[in-house]
């Protein structure tokens, strides 16, 4: 997706991110998973693919006090200065990509920063030959299940006491062959109408200071 103009970037994972990304884990998941776990999806994981979402660092630093401002009018009441936004994962085994976790830093949510991620997940799976895409998810969690049901996701199935913490059954959610128009059209439009709305809610005094072409001239 075009992320011109705009003040995050999506970004592999490092692995010096993992002490950052496990700060949004334990704020994001009853059962966090481990610093290991993550290093080991980086280093030895051949099928896993992490991104984090990032704040547009470089062009930042052409003014001081340009996240401060950023996060005023985006009404983000953090925070000290962070280098991860929020962060997405998926395995792809035999076509099928399989995204194992997604969370933002819980004072950004609700900024559109959740689908940023979703949508790179899907190009990249797509980019990687994936067919479709599947997830599991809480049965509580509305949040996620509404952000998967907005781009494709169905329920097909259930887990019946997946998570060992709380034994919360689990549903299962895949979307439609990825490449196929069925797919394919709404999630065009889908992500039309999201970078519309990061643009729209991204103040036009800092898309100044970044000096980028304005949102009515970037496709
Ligand atoms: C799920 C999560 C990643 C969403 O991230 P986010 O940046 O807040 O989501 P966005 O702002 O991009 O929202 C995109 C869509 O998700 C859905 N959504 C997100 N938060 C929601 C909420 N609190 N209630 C209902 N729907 C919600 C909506 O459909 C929304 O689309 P809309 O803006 O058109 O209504 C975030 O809530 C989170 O980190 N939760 C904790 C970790 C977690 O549960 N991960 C999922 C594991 S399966």
């Amino acid at each position: 997706m075009n992320l011109n103009g705009l003040p995050y970037v999506i970004e592999p994972m490092q692995l010096r991110d993992v002490a950052e990304v496990m700060e949004i884990e334990r704020l994001s998941f009853p059962s966090p998973w481990s610093a290991r776990a993550y290093r080991y999806e980086l280093q030895e994981n051949n099928l896993s693919h992490y991104l984090v979402a990032r704040p547009q660092r470089p062009l930042a630093r052409k003014e001081p006090g340009f996240w401060a401002r950023v996060q005023r009018s985006l009404g983000v009441t953090a925070s000290p200065e962070v280098n991860i936004l929020g962060y997405g994962g998926f395995w792809l085994m035999a076509g099928e990509a399989h995204i194992s976790t997604i969370a933002v830093r819980p004072e950004w949510r609700r900024r559109g920063i959740g689908e940023l991620l979703l949508v790179a997940m899907l190009e990249l799976a797509v980019e990687l030959g994936g067919d479709l895409a599947t997830l599991e998810v809480r049965v509580s969690n509305v949040a996620a299940q509404s952000l998967y049901q907005k781009y494709g996701f169905a329920k097909v199935g259930l887990r019946p006491h997946y998570y060992r913490d709380r034994g919360e059954d689990a549903l299962i959610m895949t979307t439609k062959r990825l490449t196929s128009a069925a797919f394919q059209s709404g999630f065009q439009r889908l992500k039309a109408e999201l970078r519309q709305k990061l643009v729209e809610r991204f103040p036009a005094q800092s898309q100044e200071v970044l000096d980028l072409p304005s949102p009515s001239t970037v496709p």
